[in-house]
């Protein structure tokens, strides 16, 4: 593909939201060692994407301007780098791209082979695509918080909070199939999606009663998967059994500290800040799980890539109800 360009969605600068998107037409990256080019399917937004370009991230992120983004792709293998033998041109695979190189906003990029996996007829693109960045962080917090999926995990009682979102979604589905107790908050609209994924409860986020996280059923949590932003430690201490563990996604400095304070007064209620690791075999288990109809991607809405501002600006008003997604 050397020498041919093709259609890209990049930015320029720090901030500026969907109208600092613009079409472009750039040449065709090459993959290097250990590397695939894939001709690209699907894509699917996270928030991470809109928050490096918002300058979260700076200065190391991105490394340079102008930017392509997005790093949860589905595609076909059109060429491999030197040493890959995995992959051969027409797979179709789902993959997940290093965050600083990201280019998934384009007609082609190129994927790291190491967290690249087949993506088998049972799952379309825009479900895979929805998976390597959102669902695998719902798959480590769930292993953070002690859930092995064997025959070993216990039953326990789980609080997944924004389960309607793209973390959450995944997360509320993990933990019911390792037959955990779910309890859910989300908005009003989705208390029947949330149910129907498979949560034993759901609070709406903004009733008193899920606002302060208490259940329902007057359970204690085991363990809380946080997936939004803006509820204190405060909320959550009365809510947890003696050992009970936070594992916040979404991490701020004050958590942070919390995290360190409770280490250091040997508190037996933890909370644990939590980064995605990119894993090949964690992508592996959830694509599998997707293919055997065990986890789906509820897709908010799928947007063209001549339209991708749209659905960058969906993504950064918060209010998705699983995976934005981007075809090519
Ligand atoms: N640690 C990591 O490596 C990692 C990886 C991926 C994501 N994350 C972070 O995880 C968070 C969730 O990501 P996401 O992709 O799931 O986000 P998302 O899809 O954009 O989340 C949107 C959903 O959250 C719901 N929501 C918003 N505030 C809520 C609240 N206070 N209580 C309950 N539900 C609420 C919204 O419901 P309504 O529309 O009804 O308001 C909407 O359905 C983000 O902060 C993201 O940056 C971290």
């Amino acid at each position: 593909m050397a020498g041919k360009s093709m259609q890209a969605v990049q930015y320029s600068g720090y901030g500026g939201g969907a109208a600092g998107l613009k079409h472009a037409e750039v040449p065709i990256p090459s993959p290097k060692k250990d590397e695939i080019l894939l001709k690209l399917e699907a894509t699917s937004i996270n928030q991470i994407d809109w928050k490096v370009q918002k300058g979260m991230l700076r200065p190391f992120l991105p490394p340079k301007f102008p930017f392509i983004p997005c790093v949860d792709v589905a595609g076909e293998v059109t060429e491999v780098g030197p040493g890959v033998s995995s992959f051969t041109a027409g797979d179709k695979v789902v993959a997940m791209l290093n965050l600083p190189n990201s280019g998934g906003l384009a007609e082609y990029t190129v994927a790291p082979a190491a967290f690249t996996v087949s993506r088998p007829s049972e799952v379309s693109p825009a479900e895979g695509a929805g998976l390597p960045t959102a669902a695998v962080i719902a798959l480590q917090a769930l292993k953070a918080a002690g859930t092995k999926f064997d025959s070993t995990d216990e039953p326990s009682n789980i609080l997944i909070t924004a389960a309607s979102g793209g973390v959450g979604h995944y997360a509320v589905q993990l933990a019911k199939l390792a037959n955990l107790h779910v309890t859910a908050t989300c908005g009003a609209r989705n208390l029947e999606l949330v149910k129907s994924l498979g949560a034993d409860e759901v609070l709406d986020y903004k009733t008193p009663d899920g606002a302060s996280l208490k259940s329902p059923s007057d359970r204690k949590y085991d363990s809380v998967i946080h997936c939004t932003t803006g509820i204190a430690w405060s909320t959550f201490e009365p809510n947890l059994t003696a050992n009970g563990k936070v594992i916040d996604v979404t991490p701020s400095i004050k958590a942070v500290a919390t995290s360190v304070f409770k280490k250091v007064t040997f508190s037996k209620k933890t909370l644990v800040p939590l980064l995605l690791s990119p894993k090949g075999e964690d992508l592996k288990f959830m694509v599998d799980l997707a293919k055997e109809g065990k986890i789906k991607t509820v897709v908010d809405s799928r947007h063209p890539l001549s339209r991708a501002e749209e659905a960058w600006a969906k993504s950064i008003d918060g209010h998705a109800t699983g995976k934005i997604v981007v075809e090519m």
